[in-house]
């Protein structure tokens, strides 16, 4: 490589990676001649390639400064996808979303844009000197007692009696639900989780040294008993890890009598149900999804959950109600992390106490289900015939299935290479299967681009199907 070209990609690197970023000024010709060990000749015609490229401007009399950034023109090639782990495809589809410009269909967030961002913020920086002081202490586990009260009053509407003492704040529902796992089973038991399902649940058991057994889930009741029951009849197993509220990917709603049915089957073996509940509050019907956890007797079900989708998803506040498995679960979550910080359980505390939780939670939910409107209907118009979509009734992903002939990634890379993410199937299962579904996120606002983006991922598909060798 030439020695100015080599210099300039150190220095594109930089402003790539955002340590120099728009407007900060570059190094003087002379500083970039010393640092790179080039002559000032070289070092002006690596200045002049960046510039070309449009990543840096010259101001007269006083140097080199990064341009604005401009949408993503300077996309590079996204790399094949194909022979990628599972662990690294994941990785992937989360880097793709993370890219400037990209429209983030295959994101797992909800759009920042729905949530009372500037209020909860004000709250965390207006601590009083008490709870600046105190907190590390006070808010040790089980967390933050003001926020565990109003998740207990939360509880109350589910129709159920909660102490605060039982609820122990986390690190989002992600550290919720490893705590519980490590607290009801041992490396080397099998845990059985949905089919398709959300990612993190099989990495996090295959992290513990557990087994993941994967479970049929129904596209709108949630996993299948008879599947669950031969399992259980055949195999050990020592936990069921699922979303019975608008399961990520499916959006399935499993129907109240089915819960019930679900956690007497567990009983019967004594084995515990861990609940992962970060959807319940999006529904887009008039009531609130009931809870497993409200048909148990035996204190068997862990109920996990989290601000991450309702509230407040930058702030990684979450929290589990974990019956029997209370106290060792609170003895974990002491190793695993002593606390998580007050500030964040403080301010969502004050807000819900204070603000207006529940118009939030309306407006939100309004939101969603517009958008999902506006969504299945630029599917229902650009995408190949023969695609079925889901039909989720709460939640913001909706999931495909594409004509058998399309591979998602396939079609996932060709959607990166037009600054498009999609969430491919084969993400959402541990097996090689589901090779021609898709999941979409519908949260974002639905703006020309965004109807654009969903237009072009069928118009994708369509190509993909008729290059097809008949
Ligand atoms: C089903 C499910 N559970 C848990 C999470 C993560 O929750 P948290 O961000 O609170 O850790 C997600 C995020 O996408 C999810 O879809």
């Amino acid at each position: 490589m030439k020695l100015y070209v080599s210099v300039a990609a150190r220095i594109r690197a930089l402003i790539d990676e955002s340590v120099l970023r728009p407007g900060d000024k570059v190094f003087s010709l002379r500083q970039a001649s010393q640092k790179y060990n080039v002559s000032i000749s070289t070092a002006l015609k690596a200045y002049e390639l960046l510039e070309a490229d449009g990543l840096i401007n010259s101001h007269p009399q006083s140097g080199y400064y990064v341009s604005p950034r401009k949408a993503a023109s300077k996309r590079e090639t996204p790399r094949r996808e194909f022979n990628l782990s599972h662990a690294e495809l994941v990785l992937s589809t989360l880097r793709s979303i993370r890219e400037f410009g990209t429209i983030p269909l295959g994101s797992p967030f909800p759009d920042a844009h729905l949530f009372p961002v500037k209020a909860i913020h004000r709250y965390e920086t207006t601590l009083n000197s008490d709870e600046a002081e105190w907190g590390v202490l006070n808010d040790l586990p089980p967390g933050n007692e003001s926020l565990r009260q109003q998740i207990a009053k939360r509880y109350l509407k589910h129709g159920l009696d909660v102490s605060p003492r039982d609820i122990i704040i986390t690190h989002g529902a992600t550290e919720a639900i490893n705590l519980c796992l490590q607290a009801v089973a041992k490396p080397g038991d099998t845990i059985a989780l949905e089919s398709p399902g959300y990612y993190a649940l099989a990495h996090a058991v295959e992290r513990m040294g557990m087994k993941v057994a994967e479970v049929r889930t129904h596209p709108t009741e949630g996993i299948e008993l008879d599947a669950l029951a031969a399992l259980i009849q055949n195999v050990k197993v020592g936990a069921l890890l699922l979303t019975t509220n608008f399961q990520n990917p499916l959006g399935a709603l499993m129907p109240d009598a089915k819960k019930k049915a679900l956690v007497d089957l567990l009983a019967q073996q004594q084995i515990p149900l861990i609940e992962d509940d970060v959807y319940q509050e999006l529904y887009f019907g008039d009531e609130i999804p009931k809870l497993t956890k409200s048909y148990d007797q035996q204190g068997l079900v862990l109920h996990c959950a989290s601000f991450s989708k309702s509230l407040a998803p930058g702030y990684r506040v979450g929290w589990t109600l974990a019956g029997k498995y209370r106290r060792d679960v609170e003895k974990l979550m002491f190793l695993n992390s002593v606390s998580i910080p007050s500030a964040p359980q403080i301010a969502i505390a004050k807000f819900m106490k204070r603000d207006s939780y529940e118009q939030h939670l309306k407006n939100l939910r309004h939101a969603l289900k517009c958008n999902y409107v506006l969504m299945r209907k630029a599917i229902e118009d650009s995408f190949p015939q023969g695609t079925q979509i889901s039909t989720p009734t709460g939640g913001y992903v909706v999931w495909l299935e594409l004509p058998e002939a399309i591979d998602s990634l396939n079609l996932y890379q060709q959607c990166l290479e037009k600054g498009i993410s999609i969430a491919p199937g084969p993400l959402f299962t541990r097996k090689k299967e589901l090779i021609n579904y898709i999941r979409l996120n519908f949260s974002h606002q639905w703006t020309p681009s965004i109807e654009q983006a969903v237009r072009d991922v069928g118009s994708l598909a369509r190509k993909m199907l008729a290059n097809q060798p008949s």
